[in-house]
Order: C-alpha cells, then structure tokens, then sequence
C-alpha cells in the first residue's frame, strides 16, 4: 500500500506516545521536518501522486488556522521504504479537545495509546470518541508497556476485549489491537522475541499496509464545483477536483442542487484536452448546455447524495461563548459556505461516558446533537456515507472564528416532507361570511411617525363600518410572539417575517389586518408582501421625517440613543430604507389624525371596492 498516510496519535501524559513516535522515526531512519516543511512536502506529493486528497488537509489546517484556532499540534512528516506519513501530535488533556479534533480533522487514522499496566482509562474512551466524530474510521489501539506486566499474552488479551466491547458500542469498525512495549520497541518497528505469543503485524507494518481509501465506499461521480471559468465569452467551463468516480466525453451528468441536466462536451486536465477523467484528478468540464452551477454545486453521475436544508448533526462545540439554540453562523460543508441556524440541541454528549444529557445550551469542549436549518438547499450527506460532503464547520459570523466542527448524521427534508392539507372550509367561506375581503394594511416609517395612532384610528373606523379586523402592532408582537427578538438586522427580519405569517393567518381566517412596525428594510417588506400575497397587500408608508419625529420623541427614545443608551435605533444608528412601491404615502407633520385617516380610507376604499 504506497501512498501517504496521515494519522494522529492520542495518548494521555504517561502512555509513551513521545517514546513511541520516538522509536518509530528512530528505527526507520527517518527524515523529520517541522509542520510547514511537511505541509510543503505533502502539497507536492498531491499534486504528482494525484491520489491524495489534499484538499483535506489544507481543510483542515490552513482553513483552520485562517479562522484563528491556535493549533497546538505538531505535525511530523516521516517516510519509510514503503510509504510516506504525517503524523499529528496533539496533547490528551480534556482542555485541548480543540487541538485534538484539529489534528483529528486531518487524519485518516489513529493511534490511542493504552498503558497495559493500567488498562482503558476514561481518557482512552475521550479519545476515540473524538476521533471518531471527527471522521476517522482506522483505529489502532497500541497497548504500550507491555514489559511492565511481563509480556503476559493474558494481560493483553483481557485489554483487548475490553478494546473490542467499547469499540462495538461506539461503532468503530476497523479496529486492531497490537500489543508494544515502545521504550524496548518492540512490535513498534521490531519483533523481539519477548511476545512470541503476538502473530500480527508489527505497527510499522499495519501503518505501512493499511488501505484506507475510503473514496471506494462512495458510489458514482461526485465533483464538487470549485469555481467557474470564463476566460471569454465562448467558453464556460466548471472546475473542481473529482473526489470520486470517473467521467467521459457524452457521459451524461446531474447538478445539485438544481438537478439539471448536460452532456459532458470536453473535458480538460490542466490545459490538456483528454477523453477521460479519474478519481484526484483536478478538472475543467465544459457541458452542451448552459445550466446553472456556481462555487458550491456538485456533479454527479450515478450517486445518492441528497439536498436539503436540514440535518441532525453531531457537533463538538469549541467557542469560549456557550451555544444557544436559535444561534446563527456560517457553515462551511464541501465548498459551499451559506448562513446556518442551529434549530435545537437535542442531547448533550458525555464525552468520557458516551451518556446521553438533555441539555439545551453547549460549553467549550462539549459535543452535542444538534438540528442545524441552512438559508438554501445544499448538497449534503450522512457522514457515515460519504466523508467530505457530510463533515462541516460553523464560523461565528462576528468573530469569523470556527465556533463547532461536526458531522451530518441523518438528512431532513423539512419542506419535501410537507405537504399543504386542503380544508373544506376554506379562506373565501370565512371571508364571505364576515362579508369582507381580506387584506393586510402594512404600516412604515420611523419610530414616532404615527403608525401606531393612525393604525388604530382606521381599525376603529373599519369596525365602525362593521367590518372584522384584527391589529397587530410592532412593540405588543414584542412583548409576546417576538419576546425572543432584539434589533440587529437579522432579528428584525425575523420579527417582520413573523408579523407577515400572522397576519397572513388572520386573512385567512377572512379578517382586514392592519400591521404597524417600523420594519425599515426594503427585502423584509418585499418578504411580507410575497408572505401575504400581492394582491392583498397595501403598504402604507408614514413619511415623516426623522426631524418631525425627533422633535415629539414621545417615548424619550431618541434622546435615549443619541446619549448612546440604545443601540442600533432607527435613524439615530441604524437605518431606514424609503419604501419604493407604497400603496399609500401619508406624512404625519402637517395633517392630525382625523385628516390622516380620512385620506387613508379614502384610498383604501378604492382597494375594498376594487376587491368586492
Ligand atoms: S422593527 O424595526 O422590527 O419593525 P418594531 O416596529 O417591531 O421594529 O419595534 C419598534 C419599537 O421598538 C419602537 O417603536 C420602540 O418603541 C422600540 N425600540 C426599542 N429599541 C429600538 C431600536 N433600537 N430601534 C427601533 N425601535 C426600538
């Protein structure tokens, strides 16, 4: 088995994992270099060999380290007759999980160390519990200091089976036991005669040998889109490096998450034109068609990848802030990078005992399963399937640090699993019944504008009128629906996507709803109106202007923001975007309330007669 094989060591502080990375070099007479010469060596031997999957590693260290982690790691590039290796270094103790799971990142397979004379310590389980969840699927647990308890093949035996029922709960599925005595180096690169009993490979040898090329379990041709590339206007090509499979000329291919359709015209390896493309190698595919494909789609042929925008994960959480439910972030998965919600912790993960705690918050350290919602549909997979497009980070959207790195474990289909139930009774009989046409009067402008009293006068004069209505005004839907929801940009969109939902509820439950929030940003009032549809929407904007409103200040807020006691307060540090579109445009400086309203139900009896 050639090739480079990249595999982290986990110890705790007196297992001998320094003895034993020690002797390994020692013995094999091998080249050391520091971390930055071995990620140089190994780029090279990417792009020659062109088997190895370099994208991971810088993945997993130079992204890494571009989010700011502080990696405590040390890499150390070795080679021996047979194969080449990076090994990573990382410390055991519990506070350096963040460094482990680095290290682990990056891995193919791992080394746990177990002291024969004490056994498997909570620390063991840590470890491979971590590894595990960080992707790795080859184990090897070296059972070290065998001369300690006299080289006795029952002494090891009673670890390994001990190894062998915590690995079956945990689901390790390649696993295997080597009993070493690192300070005599035996079994490491040597086979004394003291353990004749052992009839297995030395470790050198399993390291040397092992296959764990587990692109083979994937089926099919997955290319993830790297970029796209136009170099004129006759030639659109799509870039990337094929993670598995192969392609030909005329071979049909699929994008996701569009699932549009081509035909493979050329195919390019660096400028060359070939016929054929394979696993590794890094591509430009030019279609018969144009179709839409950006940084983040992937082509396939023949596979089960799926698309949705939720998933139940498995998260190690390493931010200093706890993680909260309902906590946004960017999440980096495969090549795409879209806005993330964490929806909900469903348990907390002991990570020493594997116990199940119910939990809603995460500190620092601490893994949990969690149900993550992203903003748009993204190619994605259950780990377990396919290790490159199932493995993500979560990036803090102010600090631009990496906050969590997990695993996807089950896809959902949130909307596709959904399906609009038709009721008897339907939003015209409710209507007809209050003899009315629903619709949604959507009142903006400023804080003290006078969307609050001009609202409530026309919902008097509609009632008057005998009309059904229902209000819902911005500071009340705060004190309750909207409790949750401050005024960052992000939250007022929310706040507006929920009054917008509500209000589209009550229309149709055959109500006139009439809405008053300052909701200054264009899209979120473009949102309401797809929300509760066109044609019952009526924008009313309130106009006037900030010095107007400044100068009545009814609720003191004005004064309070400029002395810097609110932040983000409309017109004072945040903005208010003019609607373009309003039905209905009044401004509250010159006219009182009566005259206001008069000309606002003189124009909003054009829209009800319009609509009886
Ligand atoms: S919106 O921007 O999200 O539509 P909304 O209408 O719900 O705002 O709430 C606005 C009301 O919240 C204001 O009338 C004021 O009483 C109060 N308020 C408190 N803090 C702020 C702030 N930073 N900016 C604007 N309004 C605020």
């Amino acid at each position: 088995m050639g090739g480079l094989l990249k595999f982290i060591t986990c110890g705790s502080v007196d297992d001998g994992k320094s003895t034993l990375i020690g002797h390994m070099l020692y013995d094999a007479k091998l080249l050391y270099a520091d971390q930055e010469r071995a990620l140089e060596l190994e780029s090279k031997l990417g792009s020659m060999g062109g088997e190895i999957d370099y994208s991971l590693l810088l993945d997993g260290l130079i992204a890494e380290r571009e989010q700011g982690i502080t990696i405590d790691v040390a890499y150390r590039y070795f080679a021996t007759e047979n194969r080449s290796f990076i090994v990573a270094d990382t410390p055991g103790h519990e506070e350096y999980t963040r460094n482990m799971a680095v290290g682990a990142s990056f891995a193919e397979l791992a080394i746990i160390l177990v002291d024969a004379s004490q056994g498997i310590l909570i620390q063991t389980k840590r470890h491979a519990r971590i590894c595990s969840l960080m992707g790795i699927r080859h184990f090897v647990f070296a059972v070290n200091k065998m001369d300690l308890v006299y080289y006795s093949q029952k002494e090891f035996e009673k670890i390994e089976k001990e190894i062998n029922e915590f690995a079956r709960k945990l689901d390790l599925r390649d696993i295997t036991v080597i009993p070493v005595s690192a300070t005599n180096g035996d079994n490491v690169t040597n086979r004394l005669n003291n353990m004749n009993w052992y009839k297995g490979k030395t470790l050198i040898e399993y390291l040397e040998t092992v296959d764990v090329d587990d692109a083979l379990m994937e089926e099919g041709l997955v290319l993830p889109v790297q970029r796209v590339c136009r170099p004129d206007y006759s030639f659109r090509g799509f870039q990337g490096q094929v993670e598995s499979g192969c392609l030909c000329i005329g071979d049909e291919i699929e994008v996701l998450p569009s699932k549009q359709k081509a035909k493979v015209e050329s195919l390019f390896n660096t400028d060359r034109n070939v016929n054929k493309i394979h696993e590794g190698q890094a591509v430009t595919i030019k279609v018969d068609r144009e179709i839409d494909i950006s940084r983040g789609c992937v082509i396939v042929k023949d596979t089960s990848l799926k698309v949705s925008d939720t998933f139940k994960s498995t998260v190690l959480w390493m931010d200093d802030t706890e993680l909260m439910e309902g906590k946004s972030f960017l999440l980096k998965l495969g090549t795409k990078l879209v806005p993330a919600t964490v929806l909900s912790v469903d348990y907390r993960i002991d990570v020493n005992t594997g116990e199940q705690i119910v939990s809603d918050k995460l500190n620092k350290n601490e893994i949990a399963v969690c149900k993550i919602g992203v903003t748009e549909k993204i190619v994605l997979d259950e780990f377990e399937k396919h290790r490159s497009l199932g493995h993500f980070i979560l990036i803090d959207r102010i600090t631009n640090m990496t906050a969590a790195c997990g695993v996807v474990n089950h896809v959902m289909r949130r909307t596709d699993d959904l399906f609009w139930q038709e009721m008897d009774v339907t939003r015209n009989v409710r209507a007809n019944m209050k003899n009315q046409t629903p619709l949604t009067l959507w009142f903006t402008g400023l804080s003290g504008a006078g969307k609050s009293t001009i609202a409530n006068e026309i919902e008097k004069r509609l009632v008057i009128a005998g009309k059904h209505t229902m209000c819902l005004d911005g500071d009340n839907v705060r004190l309750g629906l909207n409790k949750d929801l401050g005024f960052v940009e992000k939250d007022r969109g929310e706040s507006i996507r929920r009054i917008a939902e509500v209000a589209k509820l009550f229309n149709d439950a055959g109500l006139i709803v009439i809405t008053s929030c300052i909701s200054p940003y264009e899209l979120d009032r473009d949102t309401a109106r797809k929300i509760i549809g066109n044609s019952n929407f009526v924008e009313v904007y309130v106009s006037t202007p900030l010095s107007q409103c400044e100068k009545r200040d009814v609720k003191g807020l004005y004064k309070k923001a400029r002395k810097g006691q609110i932040l983000n307060f409309t017109g004072v540090n945040s903005i208010y975007e003019m609607p373009s579109n309003a039905e209905i445009v009044v401004d509250t400086t010159y006219m009182g309330v009566e005259e206001t309203a008069d000309y606002v139900m003189s124009k909003l009896d054009e829209y009800l007669s319009l609509k009886y």
